[in-house]
């Protein structure tokens, strides 16, 4: 693999920066081993906790298709696109005795390759607090190379857990904090892109010491009602939850969210994901600023590991720095954040008649008056 996709991020060397996201691909050591035969630059492991797992009594996950007539559905019709994924499972259903030691078998056959083990816990009291030590010093100890925290699963009902701590920035700093002091690796947290102003829960992480923010875990949704049964598309005995939207639909939505993380701590370390399928998807990604891009719903669509994925960013990263070189780019490094500052408030944008307007302020611009 060519030195010049490498990067460094948080301090770690990487081979190249595309990372699988923590999910199905992730979910054991054969997949993880397999994704790095891909040639997957690192790895993030599906989220390991301390609470027993169990998920509901019927699929985990499934892909909504945009149809060529307008309609959209989970059924697959000839000429669908992929809008979307819907999953409502939960983090690993594998106990940490279960992890620890594939941990370092992983790492004895792929020094070279960065392997990051989610993890989450509870914040409603110390014990859920240490529980967070727990796991990170059990991971550290097995040779993982950095930590993702999940603040950001968003079906966890417990509200001191997942996208619920992810909504409360000085929660967010207490457990970062709580986990900094034990790491010897880097901490990134991981945020739920379902709040008002992520800057905030960004701010949070950043005070309580995280040494990178990765952006966005799937947005809150609910599956389409079949018109024809009345039935929610994905259900068990009638019933949905909230679960999350991954995969194409989201892309726009979590560029907006990371523009708006990169431009506020220009300095910081942002690791991007949602929607990623090609390289000039995550490019995007880096434009705006991120050293690192995730990826999640593709892989899961490609033999479960994404082998076509991986090769597709590889061939566009080279090729993207061949085509570049008259400009000295040698690597991402050289245009990581070229578009970060070009994402401006709307009344940056220019108006034909731009000397006649006043930036949204005057009385004259807005509603006329009902007595005009
Ligand atoms: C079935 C499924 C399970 C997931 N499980 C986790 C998880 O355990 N921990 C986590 O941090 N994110 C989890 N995610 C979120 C993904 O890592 C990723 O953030 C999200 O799917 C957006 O990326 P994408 O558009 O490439 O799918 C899961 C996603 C899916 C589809």
């Amino acid at each position: 693999m060519a030195d010049r996709l490498a990067v460094t991020f948080t301090g770690l060397r990487f081979p190249n920066p595309f990372l699988l996201s923590s999910a199905p691909p992730t979910e054991s050591d054969a997949n993880i081993m397999r994704a790095f035969d891909a040639g997957w630059g690192g790895v993030v492991t599906k989220t390991i906790g301390l609470h027993p797992v169990v998920n509901v009594d019927g699929p985990k996950t499934k892909f909504l298709r945009a149809h060529p007539d307008g309609q959209m559905s989970m059924k697959k019709r000839d000429g669908s696109a992929l809008h979307s994924s819907w999953n409502w499972e939960l983090i690993s259903d594998k106990a940490l005795d279960w992890w620890v030691p594939r941990i370092s078998k992983i790492k004895k056959a792929y020094p070279d390759r960065i392997l990051v083990a989610s993890i989450m816990a509870g914040s409603g009291s110390d014990r859920e607090l240490e529980h967070w030590q727990t796991l990170a010093k059990a991971c550290q100890d097995e040779g993982a190379d950095a930590f993702e925290l999940n603040l950001s699963c968003p079906h966890m009902d417990r509200k001191d857990m997942g996208s619920n701590i992810g909504k409360d920035q000085e929660q967010i700093s207490i457990v970062t904090q709580v986990v900094k002091d034990v790491a010897r690796v880097p901490v990134w947290a991981k945020l739920t892109p379902s709040t008002t102003d992520i800057v905030v829960e960004a701010r949070g992480a950043f005070l309580g010491g995280a040494d990178a923010i990765v952006s966005s875990n799937t947005f809150p949704s609910i599956p389409l009602i079949d018109p024809e049964s009345l039935e929610f598309e994905m259900n068990v005995d009638g019933l949905v939850s909230s679960g999350g939207l991954g995969g194409p639909a989201i892309l726009p939505q979590s560029l907006a969210k990371m523009a708006q993380m990169t431009q506020a701590f220009p300095d910081g370390a942002f690791s991007g994901i949602g929607g990623v399928s090609n390289f000039g998807q995550a490019l995007s990604y880096v434009l705006l600023g991120c050293g690192t891009v995730q990826v999640c719903t593709a892989a899961m669509l490609d033999h479960a590991i994404g082998p076509n994925i991986i090769k597709g960013l590889l061939q566009g990263l080279e090729e993207f720095l061949d085509r570049h070189a008259d400009k000295g780019w040698k690597a991402l490094e050289d245009f990581r954040g070229l578009r970060r500052d070009r994402v401006v408030t709307h009344s940056h944008i220019r108006r034909p008649a731009a000397k006649d307007y006043h930036g949204g302020h005057e009385a004259a611009e807005g509603y006329a008056s009902s007595r005009a």
